[in-house]
């Protein structure tokens, strides 16, 4: 049985290279009256006109595009999606204007959610993370990275990857593990920071390595948090044991997070907003991905957003994010990020959607499975109700979803 997407006004497939830069990144490679051919999970064939016709002989499920958009399903490469409690109490400390880094000195801030995570069963993360995920796919997300890092110790850590299990086997969604144990130094570890480097190296990520509970691994280096040299020491040695590198980067301050990611040869480098000159040549010089998450730029209300349109120019393949979490992105909708990225960064629409379509899968190492619209490529795929690419980042603030298939089977109408 076929699903045949048909008199598609305009189709963005975003095919053509798996990692853009450059000028790659300003086509998305539209077919106008386009026509996709599914059969099964994949996609058959992709075209214009009536093309599809041959295939009607067949019993058929037909949707009809007229006057829609039609993307690759939206990657997201970076969440902290699962955790428990919440944060809307440090709302007047932020309008206060103590930052961000103040509040998680104080205890508070990661460090919060961190306790409230901690008491939680892996029953109740899966179900506050399931009601969040339902939510991003109702807004067009059909792959979703989340990383652990709420919990900090070792069975608290391992609980939260077996929520992300959870969350693959049973969400539509498909759930891309990273375990970001260095995301906060534990308050029991406040005196000894070497004490937790050492029982996340000698105990932690074995037993993630060993259980296969997370493919990527990840480290806050930023000023008070992890140093340079720190994550460089947890990152290297995550890597020897088969996890794939990404790295929270000069989100608040420019401290080399950005130039250790080119060194270490990361898949990808995410925040970047305080990223330096040599930091973003570092990234372009070894096909680093920029992931760049500009809701949080402005929910911390940064005075910049990452210079998104400068790293493209110099040739960095830029992706796209919500962050999805309780502190600085409490947002599940990648649609709200087109916003910022257009409006807060400057970046095009065909930049928006190659950046969160196959340079968010190559962010996580999915982009020959996903990402474009592409015979052979799974059918993930977004009909948005715009009769244009840019008529979708410029009508904002709504859900434009009109269905969302995954894997070849329409799960949000
Ligand atoms: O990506 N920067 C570190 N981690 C998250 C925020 C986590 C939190 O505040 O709960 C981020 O912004
Ligand atoms: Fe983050």
């Amino acid at each position: 049985m076929y699903t045949i997407i048909k008199n598609i006004d305009s189709l963005v497939t975003c095919a053509g290279s798996y990692r853009k830069i450059k000028d790659e990144m300003k086509d998305a490679k539209v077919i106008e009256n386009g026509y996709v051919v599914i059969e099964g999970e994949k996609i058959l064939e992709v075209g214009n006109g009536e093309g599809y016709s041959k295939y009607l002989k067949e019993q058929c499920n037909v949707i009809d595009g007229k006057g829609k958009t039609v993307t690759p399903g939206l990657v997201n490469p970076h969440t902290h999606v699962v955790y428990a409690g919440s944060r809307e109490k440090e709302l007047p400390l932020k309008l206060q204007k103590v930052s961000y880094i103040e509040i998680l000195k104080n205890g508070g801030g990661i460090l919060s959610t961190v306790r409230a995570t901690r008491e939680a069963t892996v029953e109740e993360l899966y179900e506050e993370a399931k009601k969040r995920m339902d939510l991003m796919l109702l807004h067009g997300t059909t792959t979703v990275e989340s990383k652990s890092g709420y919990a900090l110790d070792f069975h608290g850590e391992i609980k939260m990857l077996e929520a992300n299990k959870k969350l693959n086997q049973n969400h539509p969604m498909d759930v891309v593990s990273t375990y970001l144990g260095a995301h906060a130094i534990p308050q029991e570890y406040k005196e000894d920071r070497e004490g937790y480097i050492k029982l996340m190296k000698e105990e932690i990520i074995p037993y993630v390595v060993d259980n296969n509970l997370a493919e990527f691994i990840d480290c806050f280096c930023e000023e008070g948090v992890y140093t340079v040299e720190e994550a460089e020491d947890i990152l290297t040695y995550g890597n020897s044991k088969g996890l794939k590198i990404k790295i929270h980067a000069d989100e608040v301050e420019s401290i080399g997070g950005a130039e250790l990611a080119g060194k270490i040869k990361a898949t990808s480098a995410e925040h970047l907003v305080a990223a330096s000159d040599e930091g973003i040549k570092a990234l372009a010089d070894n096909g680093v991905v920029a992931v760049l998450l500009p809701c949080t730029s402005f929910y911390l209300m940064l005075k910049n957003f990452a210079r998104g349109r400068e790293m493209i120019e110099k040739g960095v393949p830029v992706a796209l994010a919500t962050d999805c979490n309780p502190g600085t992105s409490p947002t599940e909708s990648m649609q709200q990020v087109m916003t910022f990225a257009c409006f807060g960064m400057g970046m095009l629409p065909a930049e928006i959607i190659n950046a969160m379509t196959i340079n968010a899968a190559c962010a996580i190492n999915k982009e020959k499975t996903i990402g474009s619209i592409e015979e052979g490529k799974k059918a993930d795929i977004c009909i948005f109700n715009s009769k244009n690419l840019e008529y979708l980042i410029y009508h904002f603030g709504v859900n434009s979803i009109d269905k969302v298939i995954k894997d070849g089977k329409i799960v949000v109408e």
